[in-house]
């Protein structure tokens, strides 16, 4: 496995590369729902490149960019055992450096959910994942459903602006108890831990009710917020109900759906999602 941190490097090596390359970028801090992209990217692909780059345009003034989870040291020895070809991980001025001012950004899709909630967050997102597509050059990226309107403003991005890498969308890794993999898990202490669940419950409320023969979405969400509310701990931030094309709330819950929510669970915000097809 090779490690680089200089995009002109990474370029070399990509040059170097024959066949489909299978792309997975990340923010580090990597756990199973990270490494079943990256096992599938290796099913599909000859040849894997992983990206750790704590993407700092992504993050709001008053989010977690500073105290994001790293530690690179053990993100490296998962990618080593999953006989991970090349590791890209630049620092911020590599990605930034000073001067930088062109930005991509994905109009409409972005507005609702978190882009509502997170202001300029996509801007970060679009712009960052066009950069490593344009350095990686890959056949395929993949990210994980649970960050679903994050692949759909990622997918509008490559098919309006002719990219060549197909982006690949795969299932949400959960935790036993149905909590969803994510590197933010980390800042709950036990009772949050424990509290966190309540999103997943929330999804299969809405999912049972919905196989009951419930259509009416603002019931559904009503629903939904008031489940989470009994919650002492968390705090619901939105809870959606929306086209998973277009991201439009729904009156009427016709499928493709997307479920959708952000709750703080003490200060961690976290978020999850299911889809009805
Ligand atoms: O999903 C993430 O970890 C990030 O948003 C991504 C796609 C790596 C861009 O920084």
């Amino acid at each position: 496995m090779k490690t680089v941190e200089k995009i002109a490097d990474m370029k070399r090596l990509r040059q170097q590369l024959t066949g489909d390359i299978g792309f997975v970028p990340t923010m580090g801090y990597l756990h199973e729902g990270h490494l079943s992209l990256v096992r599938q990217a290796k099913t599909e692909n000859p040849s894997i490149v992983v990206s750790i780059f704590v993407n700092p345009t992504q993050f709001g003034p008053q989010e977690d960019f500073k105290n994001y989870p790293r530690d690179t040291k053990r993100d490296l020895t998962m990618l080593e055992k999953e006989k991970t070809d090349i590791v890209f991980m630049p620092s911020v001025t590599e990605m930034y450096p000073p001067g930088f001012s062109s930005w991509v950004e994905v109009e409409k899709l972005t507005r609702q959910l978190e882009g509502a909630s997170r202001p300029g967050h996509f801007r970060g997102v679009t712009t960052v994942v066009a950069k490593l597509f344009n350095i990686v050059q890959p056949t395929r990226a993949y990210f994980g459903q649970k960050d679903a309107q994050q692949i759909a403003v990622i997918s509008k991005m490559a098919a309006d602006l002719d990219m060549n890498t197909e982006v690949i969308a795969l299932p949400t890794i959960r935790e036993p108890d149905g909590l969803a993999m994510s590197s933010r898990n980390t800042y709950l202490n036990p009772a949050e831990r424990r509290a966190a669940t309540i999103l997943y419950h929330a999804l299969t409320l809405a999912q049972k009710l919905w196989f009951e023969g419930e259509r009416n979405a603002e019931r559904l969400r009503q629903q939904m917020t008031d489940l989470i509310q009994r919650e002492p701990l968390a705090t619901v931030d939105y809870v959606s109900i929306a086209n998973s094309k277009t991201l439009d709330e729904l009156e009427i819950v016709t499928p493709p759906v997307l479920l959708s929510m952000a709750v703080k669970i003490g200060k961690t915000r976290l978020i999850d999602n299911i889809v009805f097809r």
